[in-house]
């Protein structure tokens, strides 16, 4: 069991990567707290796997008072937090730059952004040293968008969090990577290609853009992050880790 006697804090742990990576977590031992604003999605969409090692909070990662109200929680019921996997965030909506609503990108760019360096202030100094942050990131954090403007933006500020939060966790030997998924077979990704037209369309078109010729899955992703987690990956830090099936731009 690669994460027995860690703890690990992970938000938006109600969705799809979320849950999944949770799920994966407690497989390999680790005692998990799991944050999401909606509490009684994140109790249903793990009540498969929940038990004693499984705490559920409701908490909103633009929220300072929440986040820091998930550390007292996880360090009452646990000891203390070896990983943070800072995971919450939206797609916004997919328009064109001259018709994108400054109200949506402001959201975007609050949970997607905000929320992390709300995370990083409240979590890492509470975190016990030769930890691990995850965070999720996107292709969309390497590549332009013509549409998912604020996504891209938001997923492009997630690399300037992730090299400037490795310098001083180094020094304490926790390591800051983030996570880099493309197109993973995943609600998110089905809402993202509704606004885009026919959806049969959109996905062969996204299909055709990975060198392996499908879409991510969802465990493939949550793999990975059980992976840095882990002490297997000691020796990396501040790393964009991609996963998408190598996606040609
Ligand atoms: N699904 C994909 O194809 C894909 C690809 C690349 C990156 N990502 C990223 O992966 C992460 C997870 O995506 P997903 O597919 O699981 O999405 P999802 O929509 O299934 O889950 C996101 C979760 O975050 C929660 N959330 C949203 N705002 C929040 C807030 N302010 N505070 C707390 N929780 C909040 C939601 O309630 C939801 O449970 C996101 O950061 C997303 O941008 C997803």
């Amino acid at each position: 069991m690669r994460l027995k006697n860690k703890t690990a804090i992970i938000t938006g742990a109600a969705g799809f990567i979320g849950k999944t990576t949770a799920e994966i977590f407690r497989r390999e031992g680790a005692n998990v707290v799991l944050t999401d604003r909606d509490l009684d999605l994140l109790q249903r969409e793990t009540k498969h796997f929940a038990d004693e090692q499984t705490l559920c909070l409701q908490a909103d990662v633009t929220s300072v008072e929440d986040t820091k109200q998930v550390v007292r929680s996880a360090e009452e019921k646990f000891g203390g937090i070896d990983i943070f996997f800072a995971n919450a965030g939206i797609e916004g909506v997919s328009n064109p730059i001259s018709d994108y609503s400054l109200d949506v990108h402001d959201q975007v760019m609050d949970i997607n952004v905000k929320g992390i360096v709300i995370g990083l202030q409240s979590i890492l100094p509470a975190m016990r040293d030769g930890g691990s942050i995850i965070m999720t990131s996107s292709i969309a954090g390497l590549i332009g968008s013509p549409v998912n403007i604020s996504y891209s933006a938001s997923k492009h500020a997630v690399i300037g969090l992730r090299r400037s939060a490795a310098i001083p966790a180094g020094e304490r030997a926790i390591r800051v990577n983030s996570i880099h998924p493309g197109f993973v077979d995943s609600p998110m990704l089905n809402r993202l290609m509704e606004q885009r037209g026919d959806i049969d369309v959109v996905r062969e078109q996204f299909v055709q853009k990975t060198k392996l010729g499908r879409l991510i899955q969802v465990e493939e992703i949550a793999e990975v992050v059980a992976f840095l987690a882990s002490d297997a990956s000691r020796a990396i830090t501040d790393q964009a880790i991609v996963v998408d099936g190598g996606v040609s731009q």
